[in-house]
């Protein structure tokens, strides 16, 4: 809802008796542009006065006054409506002219202020290669750190690594296999999964294997030296992959965000006799569990029968440590809707250890990723590991950058574009693949097919990089100083009016992806955006942009500017870099 919206409500509740806000709550959009920019229907005002609704319309019109040079010009009874009509030289100033005026400032607000935020996400488990589902978790949470920071907010960007379990176990069971072999064997990624998979295929012949994989694991929790260095090593690597990845897609965590669960192996003790002295730990064969029955929850497991930790143990001690060092005023758990049950019984108990904080946690939740038919062609078996079929983030990444490199060539127009393909292709390719995640809710489920992550006209990352890119060539071309005081009353197409009314509403995308910690809302209104300018761009007949009269192209070129350094914001907070030529 923009901020005329608002005045508009303000203006007229006085004359009927009623309050802003529900004056607000009434408005609508005239279905014409002509009728007007804001109606109030008078139907439940004629109820009340028994009167008729285009009598009243027209009452209340006569009375409204405006002064000239205000965000409205009239407004008039338009049958049973009172329709305002925005003055659209005063909207363009307000909107496209404080853009320009303060570019740093434009998509930023102080509302988040005084404000923390710890953002859990990525949060992949280690000792082998990013599967591509995980970059749901990923580019939401990296998209909600740029926003929650536009926002004003402090933000702590948390990967809290699965970096402890028995999979370090069974690397170690391969790695010494193949030390007897090659002692100087080296260790990174790559090598790490075939390990991986040498293990799987060892274990699935030999079931001692897996015994031998528990007693490494036991090793590593009782500080053996080997199997720590092991351990370290193993970590390391994964690390490194990890941040080569992250580089590629504008993802970065602090050193201090590195705080894996292994992180939290010698805080456990303390939250175990805190669930102790609060009476809270039942034990239930054996196992060491708090009850949530009265809730219609299963039990929260805490110690396993051998008196090992868990995955909650871990969760409940880093929830404690990040309230005790960050002090939050949220902390958002940006993980896959599978595991909603299980941050249900974690804030659950959370709120049973008596911590007022526990409803400052949310579950940032969201559905599956799923492949389209044909995804991978023909050569679908060198994408999948045979454990799991996991399709590797970096290979769909390569894959996506392979695709727009032939997307832009076969469309190049210009030897700036030719020249710069490399790194032209990385942007487009790995950016389309990110606006992939945006493009619907986070709770629905996304299907991946090249066809419509790649297309240039549909909604898609490289239909908003080309727009962007043809604006930046636009201005290019003008290659001219923006005027500090356009004559926006020289922007004359009809649409133009609609381009600042979306211009106002940037903010009002922001807020509400905020509130709803839904990026994607930023990706929808990007993509109306480009479509009310395109409607101008391709009305040649109508509109030029460059024209014989200097302040009129002037204010035509402000105008694209405006839009461009929007487009730029917004994808910058979806990760996206904003190419100048395409
Ligand atoms: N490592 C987990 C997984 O890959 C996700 C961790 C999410 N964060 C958390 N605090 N539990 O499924």
């Amino acid at each position: 809802m923009s901020w005329f919206k608002r005045l508009a409500a303000e203006t007229l509740a006085p004359l009927i008796d009623a309050s802003p806000d529900d004056v607000q709550a009434q408005l609508v959009k005239p279905p014409q542009p002509e009728m007007g920019d804001v109606g109030f229907p008078c139907f439940s005002l004629a109820k009340q006065l028994k009167k008729a609704p285009p009598a009243i319309a027209a009452e209340i019109a006569a009375k409204m006054e405006f002064p000239a040079g205000g965000i409205f010009i009239e407004a008039k009874a338009v049958g049973p409506y009172v329709n305002f009509v925005l003055n659209t030289p005063y909207l363009a100033q307000k909107t496209a002219g404080v853009a320009l005026a303060d570019p740093e400032a434009w998509g930023t607000s102080t509302e988040g202020d005084g404000r923390t935020v710890v953002l859990d996400y990525s949060s992949p488990n280690i000792a082998k290669p990013l599967g591509v589902h995980h970059i749901r978790s990923t580019m939401l949470g990296a998209a909600l750190s740029r926003l929650y920071r536009a926002r004003g907010w402090e933000v702590v960007d948390m990967n809290y690594l699965g970096d402890w379990g028995v999979t370090f176990g069974q690397l170690m069971v391969a790695y010494k296999e193949r030390e007897k072999e090659n002692p100087d064997q080296p260790v990174d990624v790559h090598s790490l999964l075939q390990l991986y998979l040498q293990y799987h295929a060892g274990a699935d012949e030999d079931e001692s294997l897996a015994d031998e994989a528990r007693a490494w694991f036991k090793k590593l929790e009782d500080g053996d030296p080997e199997a720590v260095r092991l351990w370290r090593i193993f970590r390391d690597e994964s690390i490194k992959a990890l941040k080569k990845l992250y580089a590629r897609m504008n993802v970065h965590f602090p050193e201090e965000g590195y705080k894996g669960e292994a992180f939290y192996n010698d805080k456990m003790q303390a939250t175990i006799d805190r669930l102790r002295a609060k009476g809270l730990l039942v034990e239930s064969d054996g196992a060491q569990v708090v009850d949530l029955e009265q809730w219609d929850m299963p039990p929260c497991l805490i110690l396993k029968k051998d008196g090992a930790t868990i995955y909650a143990t871990r969760d409940l001690a880093s929830a404690e440590y990040r309230h005790a060092h960050y002090n939050f005023d949220k902390s958002l758990y940006i993980v896959a809707n599978q595991q909603e049950l299980y941050f249900r019984q974690i804030f659950k108990v959370l709120e049973l250890m008596g911590y007022d904080w526990a409803k400052k946690c949310e579950h940032v939740k969201f559905g599956m990723l799923a492949f389209g038919a044909g995804m991978f062609g023909d050569d679908a078996a060198t994408m999948s590991t045979r454990k799991g079929r996991v399709i590797f983030l970096e290979e769909v990444l390569d894959r996506a950058v392979e695709k727009a490199r032939a997307l832009i060539l076969e469309n190049a127009r210009s030897e700036e574009v030719t020249a710069n393909i490399d790194s032209l292709a990385e942007q487009v390719g790995v950016g389309a693949v990110i606006f992939s995640e945006f493009t619907q809710r986070r709770m629905k489920d996304v299907t991946f097919t090249w066809d419509k992550v790649l297309s240039l006209h549909g909604d898609s990352g490289p239909y908003i990089q080309y727009t962007h890119a043809r604006l930046s060539s636009m201005l290019r071309k003008y290659g001219q100083a923006l005027p500090s005081a356009p004559m926006w009353e020289l922007v004359t197409h009809p649409v133009a009016k609609e381009l600042f009314v979306k211009l106002s509403e940037y903010q009002d995308a922001l807020a509400a992806a905020e509130r709803e910690n839904e990026p994607s809302l930023i990706a929808t209104y990007l993509l109306e955006l480009c479509a009310v300018f395109n409607r101008i761009y391709t009305d040649k007949e109508n509109f030029r942009f460059i024209t014989d009269d200097a302040d009129m192209t002037a204010a035509r070129m402000s105008m694209v500017e405006a839009l461009r350094l929007t487009l730029a914001h917004g994808m910058g907070i979806l990760g996206l870099a904003a190419p100048e030529a395409m």
